[in-house]
């Protein structure tokens, strides 16, 4: 694919010298004014979204076109697409759609996937998709369809289909008689009440199965009978307490995944599960299950189940004694917001000694069970948000083996300095949401596999304290730490982290109430390669994001809602590896740096995508529909906006130009239109990322002499090697070809 999108690339070079523009853009291939276009790998995809347009550009459309993404605007009505296009998938979601008409979609041979959600579509044709020998997904959720009577669809290949939240108050016995290809199906939050028996019957090849929030007082005790390959079914939010589980669920021999979350339950008897020998994970809660015996209900052919989640059903202490006497062979229990007490649950889990995973939040809990101790092989344990009082933190003493281990949002305010003492194999360690104003010496210091350290809205005004840890060890393991949403003070100069932390990768400073930072905060932690610092207050200008000089390795950086007008690649000049910069959220002003920025994701990073929210990322040509949208904006002050039917006229090599005449109204702008309205050249300065030239390209690239020949040799070469390129990440073969985009546009001017 990626070889096949460079030979294109190359084959371009040698034909028309600038098919591939600065704009993201490639012009080779028609695309409607108002739209962006590109090729995703060696797809055409036309994204014309969030455009404010209220009709289809129809004569503007390439017929190659693959995706063409249409949602956001305020269409009211299809008509037909020209004859002969090749478009495989249609994103119309979010417009004003009212229905959906056979002609509109007439010889659309090649579609696959059309997305129709969130319209005012009433209607749909049963035969609207007649021409579309390979359609396999439909989405129409959250239309308000009327009543169907007779079939809704006929297509023979399609397999995904959403109508949830349609509206639908009816299934006649036609409904699904010509979609028999059905793999999944959404139905959920339809108003049906009850669903007769057969509706289903002829899904054969159905595998899931979401009924959530359609009323349902009663299923019927074959509605599900012919559905033989059944995996997965959900029917939470429902009032289903008079329904025959035993003969509802016996045909459902394949069942894995079983969702009866608030349906009303109040027991189960004792057979219902029996004959759904493969079940792994069963879902009841917030049921009222009070007195439910558990141990009897999943009776003993219940092999496979693994998780069994029954939180928030009301089980008030005391919990039955041997509630759990029957499933010794459950790795995950869920008893999270049931009131417990520690005695009652010490009893109950006492049967349980291969328990893997507990979880007990917001169980009311002020202490803690005192035998822990029997839970050898405890791998996780969740009791946050509960009341504790500091003290009993002594009690998780025994739990040697234990791998993740959350007490966030529980009310503490000390943690007695051997807590963690012996927990020698945690991994990761949850004490977020406490006021915990300052750290015991040594508190850490024995978790030397610790992988990751959650400590967010602590209340903390300084990072970390190196008391904490031992001075004497470096974490080696410790890559990840959170601390977003403490009020933290950054002193004015010095590294925010001591040198124990050398390791971490990646750091959370989201919501820290940052207004700048100094150039050496990051010194003790240079190898940081993800790094978050949304939602503070930083500024563009004066070296604010000098910190960035340090960080060599950093290949993320989230620096969206903050305070920055103006951004400039140059900032990046020592990052070679970044490949996602989110700058979403910032009061950008509209200028020709915008436009640089651009460019330098563009051409020098060669994928847009390293800008979060440039474009409406396609990252992968799926089934399913993607609603990404373009919320990368920049303003235009007063002045500009008097003086823009002036420069959007003015004509830029490498950008596309405009061909109707436009009227610009308004100041908020996407980066991608203003990068064509704005009539700034490109710049193609070469910010050469300093790292990564010393490896596979770094003989070719010292002295690229701009002549034809020499390129050839290039291209000969780099086709010499493909094999060798394959294997290769994608970044570095971007940089690559960005390089010889950039070369034949400087050769060009
Ligand atoms: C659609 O049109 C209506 C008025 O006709 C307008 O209020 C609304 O902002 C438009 N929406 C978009 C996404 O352009
Ligand atoms: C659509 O147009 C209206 C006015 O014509 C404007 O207020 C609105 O911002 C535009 N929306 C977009 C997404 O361009
Ligand atoms: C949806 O369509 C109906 C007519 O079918 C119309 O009355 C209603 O105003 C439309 N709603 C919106 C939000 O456009
Ligand atoms: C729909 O399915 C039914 C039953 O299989 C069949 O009789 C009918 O011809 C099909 N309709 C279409 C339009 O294919
Ligand atoms: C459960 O399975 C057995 C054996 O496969 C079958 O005879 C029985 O009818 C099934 N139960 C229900 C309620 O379908
Ligand atoms: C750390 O663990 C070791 C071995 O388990 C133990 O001997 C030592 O007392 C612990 N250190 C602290 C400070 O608890
Ligand atoms: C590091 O220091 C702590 C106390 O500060 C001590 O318990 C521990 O044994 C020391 N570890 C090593 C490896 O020296
Ligand atoms: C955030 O920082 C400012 C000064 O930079 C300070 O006045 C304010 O109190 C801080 N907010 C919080 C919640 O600590
Ligand atoms: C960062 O990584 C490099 C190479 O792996 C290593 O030499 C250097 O010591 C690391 N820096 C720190 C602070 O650990
Ligand atoms: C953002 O910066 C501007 C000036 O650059 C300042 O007036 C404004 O108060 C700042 N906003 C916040 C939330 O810090
Ligand atoms: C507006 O356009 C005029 C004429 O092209 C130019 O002289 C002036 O600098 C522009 N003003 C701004 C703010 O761009
Ligand atoms: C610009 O418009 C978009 C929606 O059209 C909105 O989400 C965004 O907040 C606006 N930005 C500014 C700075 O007004």
């Amino acid at each position: 694919m990626k070889m096949a999108r460079l030979t294109a690339l190359v084959l371009c070079l040698f034909a028309s010298h600038s098919c591939y523009g600065f704009n993201g853009d490639n012009f080779e291939l028609e695309c409607p004014d108002e739209c962006d276009c590109h090729y995703f790998r060696i797809n055409w995809v036309t994204d014309c979204s969030e455009s404010n347009l209220t009709v289809v550009p129809y004569d503007e459309l390439s017929l190659s076109v693959y995706v063409l993404d249409l949602n956001g605007n305020n269409i009211t009505s299809l008509q037909p697409f020209p004859s002969d296009i090749k478009m495989r998938r249609l994103q119309i979601a979010n417009n004003r759609l009212t229905r959906v008409e056979r002609d509109a979609f007439r010889g659309l041979e090649y579609l696959i996937d059309v997305d129709l959600s969130s319209n005012n579509i009433s209607y749909v044709d049963p035969e609207a998709f007649l021409d579309s020998h390979g359609l396999l997904n439909v989405e129409l959720q959250d239309n308000p369809l009327d009543v169907v009577e007779g079939p809704f669809l006929v297509s023979g290949t399609l397999q995904f289909l959403d109508i949830s939240n349609c509206h639908i108050s009816t299934i006649n016995h036609q409904f699904f008689e010509n979609v028999t290809s059905l793999t999944t199906l959404d139905l959920s939050n339809n108003p049906l009440r009850a669903l007769e028996s057969g509706v289903f019957d002829t899904l054969t090849s159905l595998e899931t199965l979401k009924l959530n929030d359609c009323k349902l007082s009663t299923v019927p005790e074959n509605l599900f009978s012919a559905l033989v390959n059944l995996k997965n079914l959900e029917l939470a939010g429902n009032y289903l307490m008079n329904s025959n589980w035993p003969e509802v669920l016996g045909t459902l021999t394949r069942l894995e995944y079983l969702n009866l979350r608030k349906s009303g339950l109040v027991s189960l008897s004792e057979d219902t599960f029996s004959n759904c020998t493969n079940l792994v994970t069963l879902i009841l809660a917030e049921n009222e299950l009070r007195d439910m015996d558990v141990a009897a209900t999943l009776g003993n052919s219940v092999n496979h189940l693994e998780l069994l989640d029954l939180s928030n059903c009301k089980i008030q202490g005391p919990i039955a004694g041997d509630a759990f006497a029957n499933s010794s062979r459950l790795k995950s229990l869920y008893l999270s917001g049931n009131p417990l007490f520690a005695p009652d649950l010490e009893e109950a889990l006492a049967p349980l000694p291969k328990l893997e995973r507990l979880f007990l939040s917001n169980c009311g809990l002020r202490n803690l069970p005192d035998s822990f101790n029997v839970f050898e092989n405890l791998l996780e344990l969740d009791i946050s948000h509960n009341p504790l009082v500091n003290v009993f933190t002594k009690l998780l003493a025994p739990l040697e083996k234990i791998e993740y281990l959350n007490m966030g949002y529980s009310n503490l305010s000390y943690v007695g300095p051997d807590t963690f003492a012996h927990m020698s194999s945690l991994k990761r360690l949850v004490l977020s949401g406490n006021d915990l104003l300052s750290l015991e010496a040594g508190l850490f210091g024995n978790l030397t596999q610790l992988t990751t350290l959650e400590l967010e809205f602590c209340g903390l005004k300084r990072p970390l304290n190196a008391n904490a840890f031992f001075k004497n060890l470096t974490y080696t393991d410790l890559r990840e730490i959170r601390l977003g949403g403490n009020p933290l003070v950054i002193p004015s100069a010095g590294p925010l982290f001591p040198k124990q932390l050398s390791q971490m990768t990646v750091l959370d400073l989201g919501n820290c109430n940052i207004t700048s930072l100094n150039p050496d905060s990051f010194k003790n932690t240079e190898n940081l390669t993800e790094l978050n610092l949304a939602g503070n207050q930083l500024k563009s200008g004066d070296g604010s994001l000098a910190f960035l000089e340090i960080l060599q390795q950093l290949e993320k950086i989230n620096l969206s809602n903050n305070n920055l007008t103006t951004i400039d690649p140059e900032f990046f000049v020592n990052n070679p590896k970044l490949h996602s910069i989110n700058l979403i959220g910032n009061p950008f002003i509209c200028d020709c740096k915008i436009a640089e920025m651009w460019d330098w994701a563009n051409m020098i990073k060669g994928d847009l995508d390293v800008l979060t929210g440039a474009k409406s990322a396609e990252k992968d040509i799926v089934v399913k529909g993607n609603k990404k949208k373009k919320n990368l904006y920049c303003r235009y002050n007063e002045a500009q906006l008097r003086n823009m039917t002036l420069t959007s006229t003015k004509s830029v090599p490498g950008r596309r130009p405009f061909v109707k005449p436009r009227e610009l109204t308004y100041a908020n702008r996407t980066w991608a239109k203003y990068v064509r309205e704005s009539g700034c050249e490109p710049v193609v300065k070469i910010l050469r990322p300093v790292a990564l030239i010393a490896d596979l390209f770094h003989k070719t690239n010292s002295d690229f002499a701009p002549s034809a020949a020499f390129i050839m040799a290039i291209i000969a070469l780099a086709f010499g090697i493909t094999t060798v390129i394959m294997t290769f990440r994608l970044l570095r073969k971007k940089q690559f070809i960005s390089e010889i985009n950039t070369e034949s546009h400087r050769k060009q001017r």
